[in-house]
């Protein structure tokens, strides 16, 4: 097979969002929309990933640092796609080859439609193959012009498109492939949109079919996948398919959710076999669950908590920056933050850790088989000792830390006798 590159534009305004942030580094499931595209040209096995920044390109420069092997070209003056893909093909080696064209705002497709892709390219020995689907609303997205023959002659703009034109349900999802060599050619033709003086991509392709170039489409089936977001709406919308994916990703597994509608995982999630989700739960980026807990309802389990097997964290419970042994009960409304709990705690109904002091977060320890009565309040820093208990309704006080199986009570809290 010829050498791809994969080549991702990114530098439109997203002037739809309404946004100071700039458009791909908006979230999905707890992770910008352009991270999920390199992911995808990763998962293609693609060595040369380029993406063109422009609009607020520092930003997006900072995201794409951590992204080894990923280069980054600025498009100085945001003068349309064809001109974004000119300036990356200008840092690019070597003339030949095949250029996959993605784009930073279309984040939903997957690694097997764009195999098919490359695959049908590569069979047909085509200048160009773009990535097509049907749509019963085709407003915004160019159209697909076919001659007698039925082959692909043109994509005409939704804003440069007549009535007869403005019909046509075929549309271009925005994701071609090119030869290089043919690309290059047809790009030094592309003249400005005289609406809006930009150089659409798209004319490419009528440049090559008058060349008397092969061009060929592949059929999305599933148009889900070709959503381009634009709005904050569409965002909502990508929201839900990536979360509906996610979330049979874990069904999958062998975790149970009760409500997948009301269940809500972020993207980099662990959940171990058997455990079960209840509804209108919340799960952040990066956490760990191990097998045969309980999460939820109501549950709000958020950045850098880790969770042991056989837990239960249940109605109104709150984590953040915090690990939950193995065997730990956490049944009823509670807050910890930046907590360790060891094997086999009891954390009482309304236990509250005050994590914070107004300047710092500080930590509670609380070691193996110790009980926390219903409404006590963890002042932190402070260590709750093995198999220790506090009573109900107790406030123990910062570095009041509570020796190996002894009992505290009161506000504050002192030893029993
Ligand atoms: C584009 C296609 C259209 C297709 C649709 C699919 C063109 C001319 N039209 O329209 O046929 O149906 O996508 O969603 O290509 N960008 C740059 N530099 C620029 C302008 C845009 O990098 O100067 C980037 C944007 O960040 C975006 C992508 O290119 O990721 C597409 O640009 P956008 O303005 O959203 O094009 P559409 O009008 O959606
Ligand atoms: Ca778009």
């Amino acid at each position: 097979m010829k050498k791809i590159a994969c080549i991702i534009l990114a530098a439109g305004r997203g002037v739809r969002m309404k946004s100071s942030t700039p458009k791909v580094l908006h979230r999905i499931c707890g992770r910008p929309m352009l991270s999920f595209v390199i992911d995808t040209a990763r998962a293609l096995k693609i060595k040369k990933i380029t993406v063109v920044a422009g609009d607020k390109q520092a930003e997006v420069k900072k995201l794409l640092k951590g992204e080894s092997g990923v280069k980054c070209v600025v498009q100085k003056r945001l003068l349309g796609t064809a001109d974004a893909l000119k300036v990356a093909l200008r840092t690019l080696g070597g003339s030949s080859g095949t250029i996959l064209v993605l784009y930073g705002d279309i984040p939903l497709l997957k690694v097997k439609t764009l195999k098919g892709l490359l695959a049908g390219h590569a069979q047909n020995a085509a200048d160009a193959t773009i990535l097509v689907a049907r749509a019963e609303k085709p407003f915004g997205y160019g159209r697909i012009m076919r001659d007698n023959y039925s082959t692909v002659k043109q994509i005409v703009e939704e804003k440069d498109a007549d009535d007869f034109q403005r019909d046509i349900k075929e549309i271009n999802t925005g994701i071609i492939c090119f030869d290089k060599r043919k690309l290059n050619q047809a790009l030094k033709r592309v003249r400005r949109n005289k609406r809006n003086g930009e150089y659409y991509l798209t004319d490419c392709i009528g440049i090559l079919h008058k060349k008397g170039a092969l061009i060929e489409s592949v059929r999305l089936r599933d148009r889900d996948e070709a959503l381009g977001i634009n709005s904050r709406a569409d965002l909502a919308r990508a929201n839900s398919i990536m979360q509906r994916r996610i979330n049979d990703g874990f069904m999958a597994k062998g975790v149970s959710i009760i409500d997948p509608r009301s269940t809500f995982i972020d993207y980099d999630v662990r959940i171990g076999g058997d455990s079960v989700i209840y509804p209108f739960t919340v799960i952040e980026s990066n956490v760990k669950i191990g097998k045969r807990c309980h999460i939820g309802p109501f549950a709000h389990l958020r950045q850098k908590s880790v969770i042991g097997d056989d837990v239960v964290a249940g109605n109104f419970v709150e984590l953040v920056r915090t690990k939950l042994s193995s065997k730990v009960l956490m049944k009823h409304f509670s807050y910890l933050g930046d907590a360790r709990i060891e094997d086999g705690v009891n954390i009482g109904a309304g236990t509250v850790t005050a994590n914070f002091d107004g300047k710092k977060k500080n930590l509670t320890r609380v070691k193996r088989d110790a009980f926390i009565g219903s409404d006590t309040v963890l002042v932190a820093p402070v260590e709750i000792g093995r198999g220790a208990t506090t009573g109900a309704g107790s406030v123990v006080t910062k570095g009041k830390n509570v020796p190996d199986g002894k009992t505290v009570a009161g506000v504050p809290a002192r030893p029993l006798k």
